[in-house]
C-alpha cells in the first residue's frame, strides 16, 4: 500500500500489462487499470452501480447523496442543479476565482515565500466553490468552517474501516452540517432563491416522501463539501508538474496562452482523484476476469489517463500534446463530475492570477504529491525571487 500511495503509476503500468483487473486486498476492490475497461465501467450503469449504502460515502454524507443515486432520483437532482454548472458559466467562474485569488495574493504581497497549498490554492478553491454552491449565504459557514468540514469528510471517506479518529471526525462533521444547514434549507423551501442549494431542495422527488428534498440536499451538499478543496489540489498538482518540468514552465512563460493546455495536461497527468467505486449488479466478465454480483470494483481513472492506448507517450507531462481525447479525471457517463466544466475554470483563474503576479515562482523544497485514491500535495513551499515583478 505504501508504494501505491507514494507513486502508483509504475504499479498501474504493470497491472495494465499483466493483470488489468486485479484484486487488491488493501483496497478491498478489483482495481481496473486499462482505458477501455475503465470507460466501459463508468458508462455501463446497468452492470456497475454507484449505489452502495454500506460505503463510507453513504455513512458520512447520507445515502441519498447524488452520487449514490441511480435512475429517476439521480436524474431529478442533476436536472435541478445542472444549469448552474454548464459550460457557459465557466467564464464567470474564472472571473470569480481570479478576484478571490487576487485578494489572497494581496495578503502575501509583503512576503517572499509561502506554502501555496494552505495559503493559496485550498482557500481560493474553497471560497470559489462556496460561492458557486450558495454556501456563502448560510449563517455559520465561512471558509475556515468549510475547509474543516471538507478535511474531516475526506479523511472519513478515505477510511474503509469506518472506525477510529477519522470515523469520529466524519460523524461529527456530518452532524454539524445537519445542524448548520437545516434552518437555511427550511427557509429555502418557503422562499426559493436562485442558488444551487435552493434548486436542490426543490428537486422533483418521490410523491410519498415530503422530507426527501431536505434529506437529499443535506446528503448531496455533504458529498460536494468533501470536494471543495479538490480544484485546489488540481491547481497545486499542475503547478508542481510545471515547476518540476522547467522546459514546460518556460514554454508557458513564453506563451501565457498555453495556460488552458497546462490545465488540460494537469488534469490528465496529475489527476487528484485517482479511482472511484462501483458494485457489480450481476455476474459478469471484465478484462478477462469473472466477477460475481455485488463485487466491489475501483475504476482507476488516473491509470486510464496514463494508458498508451489513449495517449501516446502517456507518462510524459507535455503541454503541447494534441487534445483529442478527454481524460477521465472528472469521471464519465451519468455520474460525471457535476463540476466538470467549472473545475478547469477555477484552476485556470487561480493559476493565471498567481503566475501573472509572481512570474519568478520556484520550488523551495523537494515535495511530491502523495496518495492513490486522492493524490495531492500536503504542502507546496515556493519562493518568488523578483519581488518588484510582484507589483506589491
Ligand atoms: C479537481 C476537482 C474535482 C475532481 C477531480 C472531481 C472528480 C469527480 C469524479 C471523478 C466524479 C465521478 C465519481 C464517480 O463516477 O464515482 C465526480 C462526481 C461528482 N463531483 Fe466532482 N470533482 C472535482 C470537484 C468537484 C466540485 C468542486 C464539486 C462541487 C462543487 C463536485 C461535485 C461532484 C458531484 C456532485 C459528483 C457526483 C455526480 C453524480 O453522481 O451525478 N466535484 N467528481
Amino acid at each position: 500500500m505504501g508504494r501505491l500511495e507514494a507513486d502508483p503509476y509504475p504499479i498501474y503500468g504493470r497491472l495494465r500489462a499483466e493483470e488489468p483487473v486485479a484484486w487488491v486486498p488493501a483496497v478491498g476492490a478489483w482495481l481496473v487499470t486499462r482505458w477501455d475497461d475503465v470507460r466501459h465501467v463508468l458508462t455501463s450503469p446497468e452492470s456497475y452501480t454507484t449505489t452502495n449504502d454500506a460505503s463510507p460515502l453513504s455513512t458520512y454524507c447520507g445515502s441519498q447523496n447524488v452520487l449514490n443515486q441511480e435512475g429517476d432520483r439521480h436524474a431529478a437532482i442533476r436536472k435541478a442543479v445542472g444549469d448552474r454548472f454548464r459550460q457557459e458559466t465557466a467564464p464567470a467562474v474564472t472571473a470569480h476565482a481570479r478576484s478571490v485569488a487576487a485578494r489572497r495574493l494581496g495578503d502575501l504581497a509583503d512576503r517572499d515565500h509561502a506554502d501555496l497549498m494552505a495559503e493559496y490554492f485550498e482557500p481560493v478553491s474553497v471560497e470559489t466553490a462556496s460561492w458557486l454552491l450558495g454556501l456563502d449565504a448560510v449563517d455559520g459557514v465561512d471558509t475556515a468552517t468549510l475547509t474543516r468540514w471538507s478535511t474531516g469528510l475526506t479523511a472519513a471517506l478515505y477510511n474503509p474501516t469506518k472506525a477510529g479518529a477519522a470515523h469520529v471526525t466524519g460523524a461529527a462533521v456530518s452532524g454539524a452540517m445537519d445542524r448548520t444547514l437545516t434552518p437555511h434549507l427550511a427557509r429555502l423551501l418557503d422562499q426559493p432563491d436562485d442558488s444551487p442549494l435552493s434548486a436542490l431542495v426543490h428537486a422533483a422527488g418521490p410523491a410519498d416522501d415530503a422530507s426527501w428534498g431536505v434529506h437529499q440536499t443535506l446528503a448531496t451538499v455533504r458529498m460536494m463539501t468533501s470536494a471543495v478543496r479538490e480544484p485546489g489540489w488540481l491547481a497545486g498538482n499542475t503547478l508542481h508538474a510545471l515547476l518540476t518540468h522547467p522546459e514546460q514552465m518556460d514554454a508557458l512563460r513564453a506563451d501565457p496562452g498555453l495556460l488552458d493546455a497546462a490545465v488540460y495536461e494537469g488534469i490528465r497527468w496529475a489527476a487528484p482523484v485517482g479511482a472511484v467505486g462501483r458494485l457489480t449488479t450481476k455476474p459478469l466478465v471484465l478484462g478477462g476476469q469473472e466477477l460475481p454480483a455485488g463485487a466491489p470494483v475501483a475504476p482507476g481513472i488516473a491509470s486510464a489517463n496514463r494508458d498508451e492506448a489513449a495517449f501516446p507517450a502517456a507518462d510524459r507531462f507535455d503541454l503541447l500534446r494534441a487534445r483529442t481525447t478527454t481524460p477521465l479525471s472528472l469521471g464519465l457517463g451519468r455520474h460525471e463530475c457535476l463540476a466538470a466544466h467549472v473545475v478547469p475554470a477555477i484552476v485556470e483563474g487561480a493559476l493565471r492570477q498567481l503566475l501573472e503576479r509572481f512570474p519568478e515562482l520556484h520550488l523551495e523544497q523537494d515535495v511530491r504529491p502523495y496518495g492513490w485514491k486522492f493524490r495531492k500535495l500536503d504542502t507546496l513551499p515556493v519562493g518568488w525571487r523578483d519581488r518588484s515583478a510582484a507589483g506589491a
